[in-house]
C-alpha cells in the first residue's frame, strides 16, 4: 500500500514537472505569430498609405503591423484580450465558418489560417500576448503621457469612448450572468473600458426576443449590440432604443422592418448600423434622418432603393451610406 502511495506521488510529481517544461516552450510572437499577420492580415490592417493619389486607410481603423496598435484595437474595439483567446475578436474572426460575413481573411482575398496557424494563436494569446522584444511600426503611434502632464493624443473615436466611459464603473462578470446564460456573449471594449460589446453570433439562430432581453439589466453599459443573424422582430428595438451609449448595432439579416427603425431615433451615440439583407424600406430610412452621429449606415441586400440611400446621404452629410 506504502509503496503504491510513493508510486503514485512520484508519478504526479514527474508529470507535473512535464506539464511545467512543455508550459516553458512559450510562442514566439517575432517567429511564430508575426509571419502569420504579416502575410495574411496586414495589406488591409496597416498605417494609412497612398495609392493612386488616395490615402487608403486600415480597415475598420484596425492596424495589425504593430504591437501597440495591435493593442489598441480598431473601431470595434479591443481585438485582443491577453490571457483569453476565446473572447479576443482577432482569434473570433479566424475561427469562424468561412462563409461569415465577419471572417478574416475575408474569402478570396487572402489564404485562411491554417489548424496550426489558429493553434498557435490562440496559444500566444492565452499566454497573455507577449510581443517579445517586437515593436513593429511606431508610425502613429500616441506619445505616452509625460511626467508634466502632457496629453495623449488620441482619435475623434478614442475620445468619443472616454468621454461615453465617463463615471461609469466596470461592471463584474455578474452582473451579465443572464446574458451569458440566454446564449449571448459579453465583452469589455478593453480591459479597463466599463463598457460592453454584447452579441449573439454563436447561438444566432435560438436568440430570439425574450432571450435578448436579459442585455436590459446592463444596457448603460452596452456600446456595441450584435444581433445579425438572429430571431428578433421590430419589438427588441424598444429595448435597444434605451441604451444610451449605444455605438454600434449590427442587425443585418434579421425580421427588423422600417415599424422598428422608428424607435432608434433616441440613440444619440449610434455611429454604426448595420441592416445588410433586412426588410428595411426607403420609408424606414426617414427614422434614420435625425439620427446625426450615424457615420455608416449598411442597406446592401434590404429593400431599401437606391434613390433612398442617396435622400439619407443628403440629410446625413458626414455618413458613410453603404448600398452596394
Ligand atoms: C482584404 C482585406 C482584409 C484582410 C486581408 C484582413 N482583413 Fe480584417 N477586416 C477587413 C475589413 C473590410 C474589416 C471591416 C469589416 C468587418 O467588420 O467585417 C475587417 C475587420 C477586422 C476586425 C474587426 C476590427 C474592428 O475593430 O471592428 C478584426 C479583428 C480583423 N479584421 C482581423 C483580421 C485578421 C486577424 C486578419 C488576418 C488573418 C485580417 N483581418 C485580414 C479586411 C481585411
Amino acid at each position: 500500500m506504502q509503496k503504491l502511495f510513493y508510486a503514485t506521488v512520484l508519478l504526479v510529481i514527474s508529470s507535473a514537472t512535464s506539464i511545467q517544461l512543455s508550459a516553458q516552450i512559450k510562442v514566439d510572437f517575432e517567429k511564430q505569430i508575426w509571419p502569420i499577420l504579416d502575410s495574411k492580415c496586414v495589406q488591409c490592417h496597416k498605417a494609412p498609405y497612398e495609392e493612386n493619389g488616395r490615402v487608403k486607410k486600415p480597415k475598420a481603423g484596425l492596424r495589425l503591423d504593430g504591437a501597440w496598435a495591435i493593442m489598441a484595437g480598431g473601431e470595434g474595439g479591443a481585438a485582443l484580450k491577453p490571457g483569453d483567446s476565446e473572447h479576443s475578436d482577432l482569434y473570433f474572426r479566424v475561427t469562424l465558418p468561412e462563409d461569415d460575413d465577419d471572417f478574416m481573411p475575408p474569402t478570396g482575398k487572402a489564404d485562411p489560417l491554417t489548424d496550426e496557424e489558429k493553434k498557435l494563436l490562440a496559444k500566444w494569446i492565452d499566454e497573455g500576448a507577449d510581443f517579445g522584444g517586437w515593436a513593429g511600426n511606431l508610425e502613429g503611434k500616441p506619445t505616452e503621457v509625460s511626467n508634466d502632464g502632457g496629453k495623449i493624443p488620441v482619435s475623434e473615436i478614442q475620445e468619443m469612448y472616454k468621454s461615453l466611459s465617463e463615471g461609469l464603473e466596470p461592471l463584474k462578470e455578474d452582473a451579465w450572468k443572464d446574458v451569458t446564460a440566454s446564449g449571448g456573449r459579453v465583452m469589455p471594449l478593453s480591459t479597463t473600458s466599463p463598457l460592453l460589446a454584447v452579441d449573439y453570433r454563436l447561438t444566432a439562430e435560438d436568440a430570439t426576443d425574450e432571450k435578448i432581453k436579459t442585455v436590459n439589466a446592463i444596457s448603460d453599459q452596452v456600446a456595441h449590440l450584435d444581433l445579425s443573424k438572429s430571431q428578433v422582430t421590430d419589438a427588441v428595438l424598444a429595448d435597444v432604443a434605451k441604451m444610451p451609449r449605444l455605438v454600434r448595432l449590427d442587425l443585418h439579416k434579421t425580421g427588423i422592418t422600417d415599424a422598428g427603425l422608428a424607435d432608434l431615433k433616441g440613440l444619440k451615440n449610434l455611429r454604426y448600423l448595420n441592416l445588410y439583407g433586412t426588410q428595411v424600406t426607403d420609408a424606414g430610412l426617414k427614422h434614420l434622418e435625425s439620427i446625426k452621429s450615424l457615420r455608416s449606415v449598411y442597406l446592401w441586400g434590404s429593400k431599401a432603393t437606391q434613390k433612398g440611400a442617396k435622400a439619407l446621404g443628403k440629410n446625413l452629410p458626414e455618413a458613410k451610406i453603404n448600398f452596394n
